[in-house]
């Protein structure tokens, strides 16, 4: 039986491939695609989202616009990673496949509420507006999930946007922070994990070389991601942070990880949205979460290549 996902992103070019991803893997029941304000304002990543979706041939799978902006805080985005567009490198139009009616938590709400105990595995690649923002309205809504399986947080080698933290988390942090908190498990892929999964040219070679209009505009965005923050972290390769949830879904070989408890930081100039990850069970907190800290990137996009040739 295909495990029932509900993928809540803000495209981006690395949540544009995973949705691909996603949309090309059998072991998947996506039930719909919630969108949230992040990388791009809120237009431009529901957009990009029915984009990728009319391109993997999914217009079958309905896309929500939620939370516009962060529970507490003003927004940040992250053009420079990701261009104005949010998935600079794709050839922009206003997509044929309609916007879904309703809310985005909304949509998380009524989903679970349907559901059996456990049922439902909510994939986060975006801040968690949308998904704190429907356990804090329906706190019922808990029993439903399965897991969580997201892409989020960094402690072992530093943040993104501040030196601890990372872009998903310091966007909403007091939405991460309830999310980890919800006591429902949890498997997150942070930076120390994704930053092992870089888009080399020869990984990118093998997906152009598909040749198909997905294959093409894959390697476009990612060539395009390819390109930025080459001052601060070198060249070349980007870590392609968001298919890794997806990713392990279907092959959880590929990821190595350590049980703990994650907290987040929500009071704190110098360290706020950091994740923290108590590796060595010193706090005695319940360990919700599985941290996980070594990918198999080869492997990756091996799984990566062999799935986008089937759209
Ligand atoms: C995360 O932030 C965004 O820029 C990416 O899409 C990814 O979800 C990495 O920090
Ligand atoms: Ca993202």
């Amino acid at each position: 039986m295909p495990r029932p996902v509900i993928i809540n992103c803000d495209p981006g070019q690395d949540d544009a491939v995973m949705l691909l991803l996603a949309c090309a893997s059998p072991e998947l029941d996506v039930l719909g695609v919630t969108t949230v304000a992040g990388n791009v304002p809120l237009d431009l990543t529901q957009r990009n989202a029915r984009l990728m979706l009319e391109l993997a041939g999914r217009s079958d799978v309905p896309v929500y616009a939620g939370c516009d902006r962060p529970l507490e805080r003003a927004p940040i985005t992250a053009e420079a990673v990701h261009g104005m567009t949010g998935i600079d490198g794709y050839p922009i139009h206003e997509p044929a496949l309609p916007l879904a009616e309703g809310h985005a938590a909304d949509f998380i709400i009524e989903t679970c509420r349907d559901a059996a105990d456990g049922a439902i595995t909510l994939v986060p690649t975006g801040p968690l507006t949308n998904i704190a923002t429907a356990l804090t309205q329906e706190p019922a809504i808990a029993s439903k999930i399965e897991q969580i399986v997201l892409m989020g947080g960094a402690f072992g080698r530093g943040g993104n946007v501040s030196p601890v933290a990372e872009f998903n988390i310091l966007a909403d942090p007091e939405a991460a922070k309830i999310v980890f908190g919800c006591g429902r498990p949890t498997v997150a892929f942070g930076l120390d994990v994704t930053q092992q999964v870089l888009t080399t040219p020869a990984r990118l070679e093998r997906i152009r070389a598909i040749s198909t209009p997905v294959a093409e505009a894959v390697a476009g965005m990612l060539t395009y991601y390819d390109n930025s923050n080459i001052e601060r972290y070198g060249g070349p390769g980007r870590p392609l942070h968001d298919p890794c949830p997806i990713a392990w879904l279907i092959q959880p070989d590929l990821f190595t990880g350590r049980q703990v408890n994650v907290d987040v930081e929500t009071g704190s100039e110098l360290t706020d949205g950091m994740t923290v990850v108590d590796l060595w069970g010193v706090t005695g907190r319940p360990k919700h979460t599985l941290w996980m800290r070594e990918a198999d990137a080869d492997g990756l996009y091996a799984l990566l290549t062999e799935r986008l040739a089937l759209l």
